[in-house]
C-alpha cells in the first residue's frame, strides 16, 4: 500500500461536537461501570455483546484490526489480533501500547486507505449526528476482501419505551423517523450524553449506500430464565429488562 495514497477526511464536514465534548468527562466514569461485576449491565456484555462481537470478527491471528471508539480496549486485548490498532475521542492512557493507540474521531480518520483486514465499531454509531461520514470512513480504511463490523444497542429497544413486569415493552417514542436524547446516563451513572435515535434499516443501508456488501445481521435477546438466575446476587438495575425485544445487534460488511 503506497503512503501517498492517503486520503485525509475533511474535518470540515464534522457538524455535531456534542460527542466531542461529553465523552471526555464520562470515560472514566463509564469504564469503571463496564468494569463493575455487580452491574446487570456486566451481564448483558458478557452473555450478549462480547460473545456475537467476537464471534462475527472472527480469527484476527493473521489480520490487521482498528477497533475504533475503543475506550479502555477491552476488545484487542480479547481478540488478539496479529497487528492491534485502536483509537477514541478521548486519551486512553491505560491501553496497552502493543495496540497503537491514537486520539481519533470516526468521522474523520486519517489512517492509510485500504489498510486494515477488520475494522470494529462497539456501541460508537449512536453518539453524533454524521453517521454517513463515519460509515464512509470505516469503509475508506478497510481492505478489499476484509470487513468492518458494527455493533450497537438495538435502536429500538434503547430507550424508547419500556418493560413491565411481564416483560412486555411499551413503546413511548415515534420510531419512524431520527431523534435526539438528551442526558442520557448509561447504568445511570455514565453520562449525561447525547443518544441519537435512527431507525435500524437507516444503518443498513447506509452501510449498502456507502459500498459495503452486508453479509449477516444478527439480533441478541436476553434469555429471561438465564437473566434472572444470574443477576439475582446484588445486580441491580434500575432498568426492567424484557426478553421480547433485541438488546443487542451486530452488522457484518464486507468490502468487495
Ligand atoms: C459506549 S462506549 C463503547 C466502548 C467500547 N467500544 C465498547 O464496546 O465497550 C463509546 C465509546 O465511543 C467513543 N466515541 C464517541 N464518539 C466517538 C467518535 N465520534 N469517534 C470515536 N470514538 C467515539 C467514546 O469516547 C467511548 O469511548
Amino acid at each position: 500500500m503506497s503512503h501517498n495514497r492517503t486520503i485525509q477526511a475533511d474535518k470540515s464536514s464534522v457538524r455535531d461536537a456534542s460527542c466531542l465534548e461529553v465523552w471526555p468527562k464520562t470515560a472514566e466514569t463509564y469504564s469503571q461501570l463496564i468494569s463493575n461485576q455487580s452491574q446487570d449491565s456486566h451481564y448483558l456484555r458478557l452473555r450478549g455483546l462480547k460473545p456475537n462481537l467476537l464471534r462475527m470478527i472472527g480469527d484476527c491471528s493473521e489480520k490487521r484490526l482498528l477497533d475504533i471508539g475503543c475506550s479502555n480496549g477491552w476488545l484487542l486485548d480479547e481478540v488478539k489480533p496479529c497487528e492491534g490498532y485502536s483509537c477514541d475521542i478521548v486519551g486512553q492512557p491505560d491501553i496497552q501500547s502493543k495496540w497503537k493507540f491514537q486520539v481519533q474521531d470516526i468521522r474523520s480518520l486519517s489512517y492509510l486507505d485500504n489498510f486494515f483486514d477488520v475494522t470494529v465499531a462497539s456501541l460508537v454509531l449512536i453518539w453524533f449526528e454524521e453517521l454517513d461520514l463515519a460509515i464512509k470512513q470505516m469503509y475508506r480504511v478497510t481492505k478489499p476482501g476484509g470487513k468492518a463490523v458494527i455493533a450497537m444497542v438495538h435502536p429500538y429497544f434503547y430507550r424508547v419505551g419500556n418493560a413491565d413486569d411481564n416483560s412486555n415493552f411499551l413503546i413511548s417514542k415515534d420510531l419512524s423517523k431520527p431523534f435526539k436524547i438528551q442526558n442520557l446516563k448509561i447504568g445511570g451513572v455514565a453520562g449525561p450524553l447525547t443518544y441519537f435515535y435512527r431507525p435500524f434499516t437507516d444503518y443498513l443501508n447506509t452501510c449498502i449506500r456507502t459500498g459495503f456488501r452486508i453479509n449477516q445481521v444478527l439480533d441478541w435477546f436476553i434469555d429471561m430464565e438465564d437473566y434472572a438466575q444470574n443477576t439475582k446476587n446484588g445486580m441491580n438495575s434500575n432498568i426492567t429488562r424484557s426478553g421480547k425485544v433485541p438488546m443487542y445487534s451486530f452488522i457484518e460488511c464486507l468490502k468487495e
